[in-house]
């Protein structure tokens, strides 16, 4: 068997195995996985994988096969800044569901794969803008992205960056707070996935810990309301612009005393009683009801 068609095998039982390990049944998004090519975007090999208990190990050869498993893969190794979990991924972009013709926003890129993923299920016919804060990255992703004529990537903060309103904004670094930005932004009916992390978040958090450091919340925006839910647990690098020292503060008083699963709605003020209130800061609250 020549190597691409080895590729193609191996990509397809990496898309069945990711969502498998996600628990997620969704045909379009197995294909996607299985169709983009994880080499293109993670550097030239041989390449630094996270794995078992958290420590870098090089894969043997620049053979892409080692891509192709449930792990990190380094980006900026010195950083530990990495090509995120693909049944993280999986999970949270189900949770998100890009359509075709949609237009989405992620917020760090890094070097682009997995806004590849959101190019390839939102097609042609949609369109991906691509915001990453960290210049070296951005050129990574723009050069990797160049064959996607629907994926324009910005260099910035993609908690200050315009964007024209949007069906999904993907945000992939953990805030203490939502970005006015992104709510403003956010179409009727779009999609806001939002990781909110403590600053025990990343790197300190335990794997025990996670849970009560990081939370994913999906806020689905309905006319003038935010309905909101917790979809995963989470330890990922912070949101450069999306955090500040009030809101760390709350967070973290919030994830000691847990409830954030019960969370159903973002309100834009913060005047909601407290017995219905899980976190609240300058303006924002998440809340039971
Ligand atoms: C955990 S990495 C994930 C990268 C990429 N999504 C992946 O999995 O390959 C988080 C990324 O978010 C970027 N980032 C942090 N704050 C940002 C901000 N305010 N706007 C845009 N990108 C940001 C970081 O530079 C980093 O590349």
């Amino acid at each position: 068997m020549d190597k691409q068609a080895e590729l193609a095998v191996v990509r397809a039982a990496y898309a069945k195995q990711i969502l498998a390990a996600a628990g997620v049944t969704d045909a379009r998004l197995a294909q996607a996985f299985a169709a983009i090519h994880r080499e293109d975007f993670v550097g030239p090999g041989p390449w630094l994988i996270i794995r078992w208990l958290r420590n870098y190990v090089p894969t043997p050869d620049a053979d892409p096969v080692y891509l192709y498993t449930d792990d990190l893969v380094a980006l900026v190794p010195e950083r530990r800044l990495n090509n995120g979990q693909p049944s993280l991924h999986a999970h949270l972009i189900h949770q998100a569901q890009p359509a075709a013709s949609e237009h989405v926003v992620h917020v760090g890129t890094g070097a682009g794969y997995y806004t590849a993923l959101l190019a390839h299920l939102v097609g042609p016919s949609g369109r991906v803008t691509a915001i990453e804060y960290d210049a070296d990255l951005a050129a990574r992703a723009r050069a990797n992205l160049a064959p996607y004529a629907h994926v324009t990537v910005i260099e910035g903060d993609g908690t200050q960056v315009p964007f024209d309103a949007a069906d999904v904004i993907y945000v992939n670094a953990g805030c203490t707070r939502p970005a006015t930005r992104w709510l403003d932004g956010l179409a009727d009916g779009g999609r806001l996935i939002m990781p909110m992390t403590s600053d025990q978040g990343f790197n300190h958090a335990a794997p025990e810990r996670i849970a009560s450091t990081g939370a994913v919340f999906r806020i689905e925006r309905r006319g003038a309301d935010y309905l909101a839910k917790w979809i995963s647990p989470v330890a990922i690098f912070h949101c450069a612009g999306g955090r500040d020292e009030n809101s760390e503060r709350a967070l973290a008083e919030a994830f000691a005393c847990g409830g954030w699963d019960k969370v159903t709605r973002l309100y834009r003020d913060d005047d909601i009683p407290d017995e219905r209130c899980w976190v609240r800061g300058a303006g924002w609250s998440l809340a039971y009801h």
